[in-house]
C-alpha cells in the first residue's frame, strides 16, 4: 500500500524565523498523524536552519507511526542518527546555500564513503534510503551500497514547465522504478509533489511511501493541519479532493 510521509520542516522554519517556541513541529507531527499521515519525516540540517535536535528527539518519542530522518551522509549526523534510531534515514546532499534539497545524492561517485555509511546505519537496525535522481548509474549503485530503500527526486517531473517534458520527466522515473525493483531496491519518492501533480507518481510501479512537505503545509496555514493531509491522501489515490 502506497503511504504519505509528511514532512514538517516548514513548521520548524516558520518558528526559527523569530527565534522561539512556536510553532511547535511536534504539534504538527501530532496533527499530521490523526489526519491519517502514514509517517513523519524531518530533516536535520547540518547549519541547524529549521529542525533542531530537541525536535528530533521529541519525535521519536511521540511519532506513533513511523519516523524518517533525512540527513547527510555526515560523521556527526550518523552518530545522531545512531543514538537516535529513527525507523528510517533518508540520505540526502546539503549546501549551505541552497533553498532546499537541489539534486539527488551522487552514490556513484562516492560509494566507497557511502557503503561505510549504510553499513553502519542498517547494521544497527536503521533501513537507509538514498535520495537519487532517476539515472540507472545512480540507482546501480545504490544497489551496491546495500540500501534499502531509495528515494526517487521528483523535482524535475515536478517542475517541468510544458506537458510533454512532465511525461517525458514522468517517463524516466518509470523506468527507474522498473529498474530498481530488478536490481531489489525498495521505492519512495519525493520533492516538488503537489495535490495536483501527485496521481501519476503514486501510480508508478513498486511507490511505497511520497514525502511531501512544502505543499501540504501551504495548504495547511490555509485549511489546517488536518485537512491538508487528509487530502492529500486523497489526492495519491485520485479522488476528489
Ligand atoms: N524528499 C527529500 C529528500 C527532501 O529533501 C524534501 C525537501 O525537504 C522532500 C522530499 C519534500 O519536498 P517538498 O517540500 O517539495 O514536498
Amino acid at each position: 500500500m502506497l503511504t504519505l510521509g509528511v514532512n514538517i520542516d516548514h513548521v520548524a522554519t516558520i518558528r526559527q524565523a523569530r527565534q522561539t517556541v512556536e510553532p511547535d513541529p511536534i504539534a504538527a507531527a501530532v496533527l499530521a498523524e490523526l489526519a491519517g499521515a502514514d509517517g513523519i519525516t524531518a530533516h536535520l540540517r547540518e547549519d541547524r536552519r529549521h529542525i533542531q535536535e530537541r525536535d528530533v528527539e521529541i519525535l521519536r518519542q511521540t511519532v506513533r507511526t513511523h519516523l524518517n530522518l533525512e540527513m547527510a551522509a555526515t560523521k556527526e549526523m550518523v552518530g545522531i542518527a545512531l543514538n537516535l534510531k529513527p525507523d528510517y534515514v533518508t540520505l540526502v546532499p546539503e549546501r549551505r546555500e541552497e533553498v532546499t534539497t537541489e539534486g539527488g545524492l551522487d552514490v556513484a561517485g562516492n560509494l566507497d564513503y557511502l557503503l561505510g555509511v549504510v553499513e553502519q546505519l542498517q547494521s544497527q537496525q536503521i533501513p537507509v534510503s538514498l535520495f537519487i535522481d532517476p539515472d540507472v548509474p545512480q540507482l546501480k549503485a545504490a544497489a551496491q551500497s546495500g540500501a534499502k530503500f531509495i528515494e526517487l527526486h521528483t523535482g524535475k517531473y515536478a517542475n517541468a514547465s510544458t506537458a510533454d517534458d512532465q511525461a517525458r520527466e514522468l517517463g524516466s522515473l518509470a523506468i527507474a522504478c522498473d529498474i530498481a525493483l530488478e536490481l531489489g531496491l525498495r521505492i519512495n519518492a519525493g520533492h516538488g509533489l503537489t495535490y495536483w501533480n501527485v496521481r501519476p507518481v503514486a501510480e508508478l510501479p513498486g511507490m511505497e511511501e511520497l514525502n511531501i512537505g512544502h505543499s501540504i503545509m501551504s495548504r495547511a496555514i490555509l485549511v489546517g493541519m488536518e485537512r491538508a493531509v487528509r487530502e492529500m491522501k486523497l489526492a495519491m489515490l485520485g479522488l476528489p479532493f
